[in-house]
């Protein structure tokens, strides 16, 4: 879910405008309904299911406008989508509108108690106990600063919430576990779950901690600890360009994301490993002791990533593995203070991957997450961060974020091995270029034109690449809603084989220097149930007599044919899901950022 906040000194500030923006911009958090809440003598709230533009058909026109507002995209975890469920959620007299991230795990032993006190809810979400535990407060005489932070003190579980009261131009708000950001423009402040939100007004920015509160009141901002201290904050600028959060005159922010890979790589590299002799240096490594194992713990695409980083860790011969964060469970799995634990997200805020780098922190291993949100709750669980620099990212098929993360967790294996030879330094600085060449030659447009009816896409690989055939299928899967599944091609005898025929084209990514005897083998297989074969490779001339089409990728050090092939099959499922007319950035059922176990 996504919230925005905007006050301002003056009223009417395209209150609405801001928060509609801002609403806009948060979409890739969750798109199953929206609302908005500004504050008067009383308060206008509206809401509705459905995307941001939906409620925008709704609102009346120029309203609402006050001075101070609060706005909502949900997705959802507690009741289905509809108007009711939507935020802001408000409590009985409608004097106050609250809208919240995150999950209350207490919200049925509240509700029973305010139900059993009068209270009457209007949703099935745990969210509403909020607004009313408030207009308790209220009624017992707290101011409202004092009410809301006692309705809090209430919750269990994690969440991000803002509240806006009638009569009043404060916006109140908190977290606890999940993110909170105020943008600081003079006397004007946003506050957002994401700092995209609010880029085009403004890149100073205050990151609420977990357990502090913010009064927004214009020309002021007051944060203060959980027990009403007041806390110094420090106004950082970030660095990103308000372009980053647009299309940029492309159709999807996915494909506008591919194309940006080589200029995001660019910027994971840069004083990484400029130097034309043989270092790479990454500050978070200095800081830790050489670990005796390394775990990966991460989800979606973001595990794929760490199964390419896992095996790069092992060919240069430190022990490392791979695991998907929703089942990293203490009693099955040995950690110990001597284990470095490392947390892959792009997004800083998986909820399973949050909690596996808890798990290690508990027992006393050392934690680093990999991520792209400075700030984000991976940072805050995490003893060390080491970001990937590549800029927001729109999408929910993570694209920029994902060559990124194979770029900087490459860089890791050679920081802690103390390995880096000339093909490791030339072959990763060289990338950037490759992809570009990749994006300015492809034809995956056509092969997706060709193969857009088919049954099923099943990408192969092997060794180091299977990882790449894994993320080609989770990225047809997410955004085509076609069937799709990656192996490690040796499985493929193994029972897939079974499901291929002349409807299931299959994507062979195969490298030249290390597998493309054994590859041939598998294509022969795959041509003898009538599979189209299509080769993503470095050998075009070696694969041509065995493939019914191939994308070509430039030759590298095999380390990086992964990244280089994972840009053909982005390009072929971005290029199908266009074909079939599918919601590509914003696809049925999936969320950018999952803020809940
Ligand atoms: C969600 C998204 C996936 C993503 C995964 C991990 O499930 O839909 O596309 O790979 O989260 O996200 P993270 O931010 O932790 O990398």
């Amino acid at each position: 879910c996504g919230i925005i906040g905007y006050a301002s000194p003056r009223s009417g500030r395209n209150v609405r405008d801001v928060l509609l923006d801002g609403l806009s911009c948060l979409e890739y958090r969750g798109y199953d309904s929206a609302g908005v809440a500004v504050a008067n003598s009383s308060i206008a709230v509206h809401k509705r299911e459905g995307e941001v533009s939906t409620l925008e058909d709704a609102l009346p026109d120029r309203a609402p406008d006050g001075y101070a507002g609060i706005g909502h995209t949900r997705w959802s975890t507690h009741g289905q989508p509809s108007d009711r469920n939507a935020h802001p959620h408000t409590d009985c007299d409608d004097r106050i509108a609250v809208v919240h991230n995150g999950i209350i795990e207490n919200a049925h032993t509240l509700r029973d108690a305010l139900e059993a006190d009068g209270h009457t809810f209007t949703s099935e979400t745990d969210t509403e106990v909020i607004p009313h535990l408030i207009e308790k407060g209220l009624d017992r005489g707290d101011d409202v600063e004092t009410a809301f932070r006692r309705a809090v003190d209430r919750l269990e579980g994690s969440y991000a919430v803002a509240a806006v009261c009638a009569g009043h131009r404060t916006i109140y708000a908190t977290r606890q576990q999940s993110p909170l950001v105020i943008g600081v423009d003079g006397g004007r402040y946003f506050l957002a779950s994401d700092v995209p939100a609010f880029l085009e007004y403004t890149d100073d920015v205050i990151y609420l901690e977990d357990g502090q509160f913010a009064a927004i009141r214009p020309p002021d901002v007051e944060v203060t600890d959980r027990h009403g201290g007041l806390v110094e904050t420090d106004v950082e600028t970030v660095d990103w360009d308000p372009e980053d959060a647009t299309k940029n005159g492309y159709d999807h922010y996915m494909l506008k994301e591919i194309r940006e890979q080589p200029h995001a790589l660019r910027k994971c590299l840069r004083g990484r490993v400029d130097a034309p002799g043989r270092s790479v240096s990454i500050d978070a490594v200095e800081a830790i002791t050489e670990p005796n194992h390394v775990h990966f713990v991460a989800c979606g695409t973001s595990y794929h990533a760490s199964l390419y980083a896992a095996r790069l860790f092992r060919e240069r011969g430190m022990r490392a593995t791979p695991f998907l964060a929703s089942q990293y469970d203490l009693d099955a799995i040995p950690i110990g203070t001597d284990t470095l634990v490392v947390g892959v997200t792009q997004s800083g805020e998986t909820a399973d991957t949050v909690s596996a780098l808890q798990v290690a922190n508990d027992v006393g291993a050392t934690t680093l997450t990999v991520t792209n949100v400075v700030g984000s709750s991976a940072t805050r669980e995490a003893d060390h961060a080491m970001y990937i620099r590549a800029g927001p990212e729109i999408s929910v098929a993570a694209t920029k974020t994902f060559v990124s993360q194979q770029a900087a967790l490459a860089m890791l294996s050679s920081a802690f091995s103390g390995e880096c030879t000339r093909e490791f330094v030339t072959g990763i600085r060289a990338l950037p270029d490759r992809i570009q060449s990749i994006l300015d030659q492809s034809r995956a447009k056509a092969i997706a034109a060709e193969y857009a009816d088919a049954d099923a896409y099943f990408p192969i690989g092997r060794g180091s690449n299977a990882a790449a055939a894994l993320e080609g299928a989770l990225k047809i899967k997410e955004i085509t809603y076609k069937h799709a599944e990656g192996f490690p091609a040796g499985e493929l005898k193994h029972g897939p084989l079974a499901l291929v025929t002349d409807r299931t084209p299959v994507f062979a990514i195969v490298d030249g220097d290390s597998e493309a005897e054994t590859m041939i083998g598998t294509l022969n297989e795959v041509d003898a149930r009538g599979a189209p074969v299509i080769a993503v490779t470095d050998c075009p001339e070696t694969i041509e007599p065995h493939a019914d089409h191939v994308l070509e990728v430039p030759e590298t050090d095999s380390r990086f044919t992964p990244i280089l092939a994972t840009v053909q099959l982005q390009l072929v499922s971005y290029w199908i899901a266009n074909r079939l007319g599918r919601s590509i950035d914003k696809p049925r059922n999936l969320a950018k950022s999952v803020t809940v176990e």
